[in-house]
């Protein structure tokens, strides 16, 4: 395997002299006169290792076999390159090509390929620089998003993927299930004694780790069913969910912003490269929308408010606004991108759009909601103070019975309530939301490794 300090990125970085044995796959080959030239990465760095290759080192027959996507091992020596672009150039003393990738038959040739013909390449698409640089970015802003709780003590919880309630109360789950689909259901015989689901969201679970650890945050998948085929979801997506004991809504929207910015300064720190190819080739705006992130100071709007302005904007909304319903995507975007050109958080919600768990507010008609809303995306966060007094939970919990919601199933985050509960807060980011947000990228389908989306689970 390749070890440490040898990776491409590091070769890239040694003393001419060194020698070493570089490991990866053929970006491009070109033929000189007496020399050839192959483009060589193994995935860690957006610039490849140029290898120099002597006629004299490997016969027509072996060098015939370095193709557009072939893998090699080049032992040899790095020289300082007269090329531009590299300090240092491998000098090839041998080669050994593990597995070849005949041209007629592989799919991906020296050329810009458009993203959705590299969709169904699943398997291939990571060699591409595009992919390489987006999931590059993808590891740097999970390590960011650990970096960023860690240091402020939080605690890293595993929430389960099975589960039995449907935390957002929206019914769209996927069911978990051993029985045979033929049969008519008797779900007491089933693996779990009872009818199970993929999780939609930690949060319920995150709840009884804030109530023992202060605070707390997930970072896994979690599962949506919902038939919405869209740029912007994904059936199975990573949410990262922090909960926080003795925490209101506005100690939430504070956590929120700093998350946010913390975020973009890491990976744009970590990522330059990358975020530099993605922008020439994908976004022109995307430094400047990502300064402008760190620079602004959230915009902070109750929903009526957010209301009042839409209904005074001169648009012909697709979905016409009313105190009542819910904010959809032309209005979010109008919002954050039009009106106050930067992020913008909207709380306050009316308690019928929004979910039985978030606290209710002295009005008896809002709650203590709170989504978070930036230009290009729209919703990248969606999060709330929860209803920690017993009674009032309770009574939500009844309202929505109708809606197939079972008291004896929340037993446990009721009882929560009853001992030694306190206000409590948390959130949770779409991770690849933020990652269409830090990449530029249009579609979520190209910012996770294998999307699920409605009739697409391939690979
Ligand atoms: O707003 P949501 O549904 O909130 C929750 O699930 C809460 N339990 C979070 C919490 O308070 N702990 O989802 C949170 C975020 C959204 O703002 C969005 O960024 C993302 O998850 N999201 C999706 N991303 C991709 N595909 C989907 N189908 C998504 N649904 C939500
Ligand atoms: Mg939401």
């Amino acid at each position: 395997m390749i070890q440490p300090g040898n990776y491409v990125r590091d070769l890239l970085r040694h003393a001419p002299g060194d020698h070493v044995t570089a490991r990866g796959w053929v970006k491009t080959r070109r033929d000189g006169k007496n020399v050839h030239f192959i483009q060589l990465n193994d995935g860690s760095s957006p610039t490849d290792l140029q290898v120099v290759v002597d006629p004299g080192v490997a016969p027509a027959d072996l060098i015939a076999r370095v193709t557009t996507g072939a893998c090699l091992s080049v032992d040899g020596e790095l020289v300082a390159s007269p090329g531009k672009g590299q300090a240092v150039e491998l000098k090839a003393h041998s080669l050994l090509v593990h597995g070849g990738a005949n041209p007629e038959e592989y799919p991906l040739q020296k050329k810009k390929h458009n993203l959705e013909t590299l969709r169904p390449l699943g398997h291939l698409r990571g060699r591409t620089n595009t992919f390489a640089a987006v999931f590059r970015v993808r590891n740097a802003l999970s390590r960011a998003i650990h970096r960023f709780f860690q240091e402020r003590g939080f605690l890293y919880v595993h929430a389960p993927l099975i589960s039995s309630s449907d935390a957002e109360g929206a019914g769209s789950m996927f069911q978990v299930t051993t029985l045979d689909i033929g049969k008519p259901p008797d779900f007491e015989r089933d693996f779990f004694g009872k009818r199970t689901y993929l999780t939609v969201s930690g949060q319920l679970e995150a709840e009884i780790f804030a109530l023992a650890f202060a605070n707390v945050y997930t970072f896994g998948p979690t599962f949506r069913a919902e038939n919405s085929n869209t740029p912007r979801h994904l059936a199975e997506f990573y949410m990262i969910e922090p909960e926080m004991a003795f925490c209101d809504l506005h100690d939430n929207q504070d956590l929120a912003e700093a998350f946010l910015k913390s975020q973009v300064e890491q990976v744009l720190n970590d990522c330059r490269p990358d975020l530099e190819f993605l922008s020439k080739w994908y976004d022109a705006e995307l430094f400047h929308n990502l300064e402008n992130l760190l620079q602004s100071s959230f915009e902070r709007i109750t929903y009526t408010e957010a209301v009042a302005l839409l209904e005074k904007a001169d648009r012909n909304w697709e979905f016409p606004v009313s105190w009542g319903s819910d904010l959809q995507s032309e209005h979010e975007r109008y919002l954050t991108e039009e009106y106050f050109k930067k992020p913008l958080i909207v709380t306050d919600y009316p308690k019928e759009i929004k979910a039985f768990y978030m606290r209710a507010n002295d009005d008896g008609r809002t709650v203590a909601a709170m989504d978070v809303l930036v230009p290009r995306i729209g919703e990248i966060i969606g999060g709330s103070q929860r209803e920690e007094r017993h009674d009032v939970l309770l009574e939500r919990i009844r309202e929505h019975a109708d809606r197939g919601m079972k008291e004896e199933a929340y037993w446990w985050y009721l009882e929560l309530r009853r001992f030694g509960g306190v206000e409590h807060a948390g959130f949770g980011m779409g991770f690849e939301r933020m990652m269409m947000y830090l990449t530029g990228m249009k579609n979520i389908r190209d910012v996770i490794p294998f999307p699920r989306t409605p009739g697409n689970a391939e690979f």
